[in-house]
């Protein structure tokens, strides 16, 4: 089938009048792919015109409109492997989520989609080894926050031209706040005061999701790599933690807002239906797989969390953060986390996650004080979570966190107060894309961090963990650029470790 079968349409769905009508130049939000499993991807696009027309429809008129999608094995499409179509209805924003089936494992394929007269950017994509397949190397990177306002993605730019198999997201793909003059650090843009406002309607997020989007760096790396994502708290608003708001509204007020945000975020990124919300509840927290390398856990910190101990302390000391009966992932996802790493049977255990779970002392010296907003709040969660990966000698946990916008290294101790404990894993901590601007390589929090014994990395500029990982190693390269707030920084390699399969922890490298 040629490139030009695709042009002239394909019959049926293409004499459907869903199809006409579609605006012109609809893609300018890009495509992009995600949940790459063996024998299939997500892909993803979603149609809008004028992107950031204020009323956030995108410039759509409101009713459905039909949109084709192919995939081939090579750029040309000169090699189809599948093909169809998929309906974008206002109800989910005119997004479309086309689930591939039927693809080989581990190997690249090509996508476009066409709406009306318009096709899309072509994207690239990749399948998952087959479950039970040896794996040579297994190559991605770890990101989040992307503060569209402070800075440009210029890491994207960098990250696309590596050879990576996915990428992790793992928190604040957007931020709720209003933006105007006190925090555009962008250089060189201005926004429209519909921008200005905290973000609260479905459809001032998905205005949001649309402004966000712009960043031609955020685009192509959507278009060159499958991403598996998770959500942190500024895709609803800051600090939530379940169904406690942390901040002056009512809990159905909350609620609503949690749905529209979570709808919202369903609809810009590449998920599969299983992960449709319903309501307040995204059922987020999932396992992938990368042949009989790693497993991939995918976990869901913030929606089924208790509330911050002592009354809403969210820094300081706090006996109520070692309450046994709490949890940071709530009960249902404890046991279904447990069970599959008891279960694991791969070389590598990932857990790709929100909030560090390294204990860090915010006191140096004599005292204590800890964010509970972190993994601290939840003592006694961690202790299960580590306990089972002892008794069930559970197969190389490696943590990859986003959330505090500083690249950080950590080990995983048995005891936090005795660095001569076990260590139980490791954990990667991935800097901001954006978020807090230029960024200097120390900062006031450098000494608190670096204080604690297990901390073998602290850095406060913008950018990314590239990792590599083999069945004998697991290569972890922190990246980050010199500047965001105006374009064009290079990027540079801040440290590299490497942790050896069988031996927790980090090695210099
Ligand atoms: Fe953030």
């Amino acid at each position: 089938m040629s490139a030009a079968a695709f042009a002239l349409g394909t019959g049926r769905a293409m004499a459907d009048d869903r199809t006409s009508g579609v605006p012109a130049d609809s893609f300018q939000l890009g495509v992009a792919s995600g949940e790459p499993e063996p024998d299939g991807v997500v892909l993803w696009t979603r149609l809008a015109p004028d992107p950031l027309a204020e009323d956030g429809h995108g410039g759509m008129p409101l009713r459905p409109m039909s949109v084709q999608y192919e995939v081939a094995e090579d750029e040309r499409f000169t090699r189809i492997a599948a093909r169809g179509a998929a309906l974008a209805t206002p109800e989910l924003g005119h997004s479309i989520h086309v689930e591939v089936r039927g693809l080989a494992p581990a190997r690249e394929y090509f996508y476009r989609f066409r709406a009306g007269r318009d096709i899309s950017p072509v994207g690239r994509t990749k399948t998952a080894p087959a479950a039970d397949a040896s794996v040579a190397a297994f190559r991605f990177a770890a990101a989040s926050c992307q503060a569209w306002y402070h800075g440009y993605f210029t890491a994207y730019r960098h990250m696309a031209e590596e050879d990576l198999d996915a990428v992790f997201f793992l928190g604040d793909y957007i931020y709720e706040y209003a933006i105007n003059a006190s925090n555009l650090w962008r250089e060189g843009v201005s926004v429209a005061a519909a921008h200005n406002a905290d973000v609260l309607t479905l459809e001032q997020y998905r205005l949001r999701y649309a402004l966000f989007k712009s960043d031609p760096d955020l685009q192509r790396l959507h278009a060159r790599v499958p991403w598996i994502v998770t959500s942190d708290d500024h895709e609803v608003v800051n600090n939530y933690a379940a169904d406690f708001p942390q901040y002056d509204v009512s809990p159905e007020d909350f609620l609503r807002r949690r749905s529209v945000a979570y709808r919202a975020y369903y609809e810009n990124l590449p998920l599969r239906a299983t992960l449709l919300p319903t309501g307040p509840a995204m059922p987020l927290y999932r396992r992938l797989r990368y042949g009989r390398l790693a497993a991939l856990h995918v976990l869901d910190t913030r929606q089924y969390r208790d509330d911050y101990p002592c009354g809403g302390l969210a820094t300081g000391t706090c006996d109520e953060a070692n309450d046994p009966n709490r949890s940071i992932l709530g009960p249902d996802q404890e046991r279904w986390l447990f069970d599959g790493l008891g279960a694991s049977d791969t070389t590598w255990n990932v857990l790709t996650q929100q909030v560090v779970m390294a204990s860090i002392d915010r006191t140096i010296g004599a005292g204590t004080s800890y964010s509970f907003d972190q993994w601290d709040g939840f003592t006694a969660c961690r202790d299960r979570l580590f306990d089972v990966i002892r008794q069930r000698r559970v197969a190389n946990p490696v943590v990859l966190t986003g959330d505090i916008h500083r690249s950080v290294a950590a080990e995983l101790k048995a005891d936090w107060t005795d660095p001569d404990s076990a260590t139980i894993g490791t954990e990667l901590i991935a800097s901001s894309i954006g978020s807090n601007g230029d960024g200097t390589d120390t900062d006031s929090l450098g000494p608190i961090w670096l204080s604690n014994p297990h901390v073998k990395l602290y850095n406060a500029r913008r950018g990314y963990v590239s990792c590599t990982m083999t069945p004998t190693e697991l290569t972890s390269d922190f990246r980050v650029v010199p500047y965001v707030q105006r374009q064009g920084a290079p990027i540079n390699s801040l440290a590299r470790f490497v942790t050896e399969a069988g031996h927790p922890g980090l090695n210099p490298a």
